[in-house]
């Protein structure tokens, strides 16, 4: 089976998810790359797997399948750089010192700088216009560049380099290595600038906190962290944001109550991320030892890919899997994955999705999209699944 599937419409999802969740939970399928890997779509599997240390980021591993022809790296899959941060011990040291300062009251103090600046990226914004490229897209790394203390000169900048250090296909490997080079150089000349002059921003924080047991990170790691960051919060967000908004506006009553009632908001915004079918690719990992899932085993050497998005969508695990609920409560949705990888930014996440749809709904209750849902098109090609544009008018 080619993976990934086709989906019949931007935001609806393929029909293989269900039968593969019935029938097949463990399949086998042959990627862009023309190598093969296994398939996991049920939710207690996906859950399960992501949570095993057997399982390991799986582009470390020599012999580890190519999941696309040009690989990129990142924070999912980054080989040679800063690579002891990613797994084992090295990953649970790094986890340790972010938890310590990425903290929640530091989410939460960026909430009305992120109220700002969507509501002066919106003032620029034509109407009709392309929500993405005028909201969704410059947001997260404008807030990403305000948790590092990045100036606001850089930003532009910051945005072209996220871009090409996570796009699989639009940019060249010479230039997407151009990229990394140059984010590097200036995180290296930002890192030592905040040590000498420190600001209430991560960078300062994680430069002058010592842990005596975890010590302090070294430049390298404090360079690859802020490439952490950018790449796995810019992309994801920027997407998510622009899928988030399509999903309320394609049923008009959606928006309609969530206009009526704003405690809506952050149930919305959860079920908005399980019902995503459009998460693209899912999950990689690298399973060096012979495991059994359920009535399945899973031989040394496979790459597996966990399915976020049918996980999210398994009646097992969820009511009314197929309807989406903005008062769904719990919702233990695996959008931000699991286990000792899931995601270190879902706080941060979620404020912004939180305070993008309250500045929206307050801003343009008349919101509306300007095309058919039919036309809404699928960005193709990035590990991250997104649309294309979101022509919207109000
Ligand atoms: C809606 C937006 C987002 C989604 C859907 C998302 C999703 C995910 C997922 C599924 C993983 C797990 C990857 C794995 O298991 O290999 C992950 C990891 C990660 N995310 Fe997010 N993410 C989002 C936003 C952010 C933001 C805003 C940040 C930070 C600025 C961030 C930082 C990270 C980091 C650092 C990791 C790696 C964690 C580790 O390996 O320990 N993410 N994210």
């Amino acid at each position: 089976m080619d993976y990934p599937f086709a989906p019949p419409t931007a935001l609806d999802p393929p029909d293989e998810w269900e039968r593969l969740r019935a029938e097949c939970p463990v399949s086998r399928i042959r990627m862009a790359s023309g190598d093969e890997a296994l398939l996991l779509t049920r939710y207690d599997d996906v859950r399960t797997l992501l949570a095993d240390p057997r399982f390991t980021h799986h582009l470390t591993k020599p012999g580890a399948a190519k999941v696309a022809d040009s690989e990129s790296g990142g924070v999912f899959n980054d080989p040679g750089f800063a690579s002891d941060m990613t797994s084992g011990e090295g990953h649970r040291r790094w986890r340790r010192m972010m938890s310590r300062s990425f903290t929640a009251k530091r989410v939460d103090e960026l909430r009305p700088r992120i109220e700002e600046i969507a509501h002066g990226l919106l003032s620029e914004m034509d109407n009709p216009g392309d929500l993405i490229a005028a909201l969704g897209f410059p947001l997260p790394v404008s807030v990403i560049c305000e948790l590092l203390g990045v100036p606001e000169e850089y930003r532009d900048r910051f945005s072209h380099w996220s871009d090409a250090m996570l796009n699989l296909t639009r940019y060249r490997q010479d230039e997407l290595n151009t990229a990394a080079a140059e984010f590097r150089a200036f995180m290296a000349g930002h890192v030592r600038a905040k040590r000498e002059n420190p600001g209430d921003d991560l960078i300062s924080e994680l430069t002058v906190v010592v842990d005596s047991e975890d010590g302090r990170m070294s430049e390298l790691e404090l360079i690859a962290t802020a490439q952490g960051l950018l790449v796995a919060g810019h992309e994801t967000t920027a997407s998510m944001i622009g899928k988030m908004v399509a999903m309320l506006l394609t049923d008009r009553s959606r928006w309609e109550r969530l206009l009526a009632d704003r405690g809506l908001i952050p149930s919305a915004v959860e079920e908005t991320l399980r019902f995503d079918a459009n998460p693209n690719f899912g999950i990689p990992r690298y399973v060096s030892e012979q495991v059994t899932l359920g009535d399945e085993t899973i031989p040394a050497g496979s790459t597996v890919i966990t399915n976020l998005g049918s996980a999210n969508r398994d009646a097992c695990a969820f009511a009314d899997a197929a309807d989406m609920m903005l008062d769904r409560r719990p919702n233990p949705h695996l959008a931000f994955g699991a286990g000792p990888h899931s995601c270190l930014g879902q706080a941060l996440a979620r404020v912004e999705l939180q305070t993008v749809l309250a500045v929206l709904l307050d801003r343009l209750p008349g919101l509306s999209l300007a095309v058919e849902p039919g036309e809404l098109r699928r960005r193709e090609g990035l590990i991250v699944g997104g649309l294309e544009e979101l022509p919207v008018r109000w």
